[in-house]
């Protein structure tokens, strides 16, 4: 170890405030499955009683935005009154509220429209604004200062302006034009002239308001093109990385090049929905490496700056506005429960684990390993959801599981019979009994969590959580099930072949 590192961690000894983090914020991502009022003013109480110290709001389609931006809300967007009901809920709990709106990329739910097509940077791909159409600029500083001008109702002392995975610029007729012309043919600068646009507006507008984007677009910028733009004193970076070994994803040099330009910095690391577009089950382990791993970056690289003591906690619920769901909030309260064990004392044990269960209704006999698992009775808000999800899964496991279901399959189910109904009653009579019984239990499941998502979710939640997770292994076992059931009718077959010769086609269709 070197004498550096030994100085730091001793640092870190005698003072506790000077390392982890302060401030712990908990995002919301509603571009997927956002709370119905209720569930969403008790998931801040819980957050707050677990012990985050704010939220993030990425409100995208889901905010009652007026004017021009009106026609392409969610058709379920929250109303004026149910967001002053959530500000107010959060304000009462003591939680520092930011919201978050994208400025240049992850632009999705407003170019995804016709009304805004032509705003695209690469007609192809709804995601990046031309940016060097100012009617772009005029539309980011509508969404701005329309979602602003609500939040400074309450304390409301930062705002997040994106600005992550811009993957295409430089593309559109209007960029093509001012890019030789106010730029020199550098697509950075004009995205720094962006940003530095919007945050400028709202220092103005707001003062007093801090901006906050993420770190992208600083990675491998040059330190005085940063300031060029002012962006060092306009904005605090925020850095994010979801994986177990930060040291090699962040590492040291891109610390010392954020050093460069900037007194305070961010990190961003993950609870939720970055462990696979589609995943539906919280594994919680990668997410306690990763959180594990900021807890030592902080430590390891505060020293450079005057302030590094914030960290968000995303909570993603799609990879973008297109993306399938990934892990909801119900399946993941315990992780986040942890998580922020994690990121203020590293470790995780009984002991610390306790005000956590008590937060989240665990019996007094839950132990920290059901918790790690899931197996856990916990009745925090929204279990009945994680509860249902979990029977899918054990059912799922369990007919996964039963090798004598898939060796006869194998044997006596496979497409070619199932195709002409053509096989022996003798080994599938058990198996459609068991897709039976499977079957049964799946409609008590899916019912039973419709009922559950419906009371925490708008209806679309269930609904597309069903068709994409749930119905694949349904539909297959109905197709089978019914297989079994005509093979079940043949008294008799005909002589082989069954298949191909020419009039093969016929003779499956005699078979029928
Ligand atoms: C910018 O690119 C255009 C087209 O490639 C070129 O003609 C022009 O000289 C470039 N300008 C600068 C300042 O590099
Ligand atoms: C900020 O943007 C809003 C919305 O476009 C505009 O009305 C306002 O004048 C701008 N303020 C400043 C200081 O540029
Ligand atoms: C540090 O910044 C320079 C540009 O100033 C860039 O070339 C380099 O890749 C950066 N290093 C890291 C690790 O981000
Ligand atoms: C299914 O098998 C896997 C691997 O052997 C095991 O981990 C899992 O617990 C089993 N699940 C059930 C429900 O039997």
């Amino acid at each position: 170890m070197s004498l550096h590192k030994l100085f730091v961690i001793s640092l870190c000894f005698i003072s506790t405030i000077l390392c982890s983090y302060r401030n712990a914020i908990v995002h919301f991502d509603l571009k997927g499955a956002p709370p119905k009022v209720a569930y969403f003013k008790q998931l801040l109480t819980t957050i707050g009683d677990l012990g985050a110290t704010g939220v993030l709001l990425e409100w995208e389609d889901m905010f009652p935005f007026k004017g021009d931006l009106a026609r392409v809300v969610n058709g379920n967007a929250y109303t004026e009154e149910n967001v002053i009901d959530i500000l107010q809920h959060a304000q009462l709990l003591g939680l520092e509220v930011i919201p978050l709106v994208q400025s240049l990329a992850h632009m999705e739910w407003i170019l995804k429209t016709e009304e805004y097509a032509d705003l695209r940077e690469d007609e192809r791909y709804p995601m990046v604004a031309c940016i060097g159409d100012q009617r772009s600029l005029k539309v980011v500083l509508d969404a701005v200062n329309q979602i602003i001008s609500m939040h400074s109702k309450f304390s409301s002392k930062y705002i997040h302006i994106g600005a992550d995975e811009a993957f295409q610029i430089g593309i559109c007729d209007a960029d093509k034009e001012v890019l030789p012309i106010k730029y020199g043919n550098d697509t950075l600068r004009m995205i720094f002239d962006h940003l530095s646009t919007v945050a400028n507006n709202v220092t103005r507008e707001y003062p007093g308001t801090k901006v906050l984007m993420w770190f992208d677009e600083f990675r491998s910028a040059p330190p005085e093109l940063v300031q060029e733009y002012y962006l060092n004193e306009l904005v605090v970076p925020v850095a994010w990385k979801y994986t177990a070994n930060l040291d090699k994803d962040l590492p040291e040099q891109m610390w010392r090049n954020l050093s460069y330009s900037f007194k305070e910095v961010w990190g961003g690391s993950a609870f939720k929905g970055a462990d696979g577009p589609s995943a539906y089950w919280n594994r919680m382990k990668p997410y306690i490496l990763n959180n594990k791993a900021w807890y030592l970056q902080n430590e390891k690289h505060q020293h450079l700056f005057d302030r590094f003591d914030s960290i968000i906690l995303t909570g993603w619920q799609r990879y973008d506005h297109f993306a399938s769901l990934c892990e909801l909030w119900p399946t993941s309260m315990s992780s986040l429960a942890l998580n922020l064990i994690v990121l203020s004392k590293f470790h995780v044990d009984d002991e610390t684990a306790d005000l956590a269960m008590r937060t989240l209704n665990c019996p007094i006999t839950t132990t920290l390993d059901q918790l790690l698992a899931g197996s856990d009775r916990c009745r925090f808000p929204g279990y009945r959801v994680r509860d249902a999800i979990r029977d899918y899964i054990q059912l799922k496991n369990f007919f996964d599981n039963s090798t004598w279901v898939h060796n006869r399959e194998n044997g006596w189910l496979q497409s070619s019979q199932m195709r002409i109904a053509a096989s022996n009653p003798y080994y599938v009579d058990a198996i459609g009994q068991a897709y039976g019984r499977t079957l049964k239990k799946l409609d008590t499941i899916i019912k039973n969590l419709r009922i559950a998502m419906d009371d925490l979710f708008f209806e679309d939640v269930a609904e597309e959580f069903v068709v994409d997770i749930i119905m694949p292994f349904y539909d297959d076992l109905k197709r089978r099930s019914e297989s079994v059931s005509r093979i079940g009718t043949k008294r008799s077959y005909i002589p082989r072949p069954w298949f191909g010769n020419g009039n093969g086609n016929n003779r499956a269709a005699r078979l029928k």
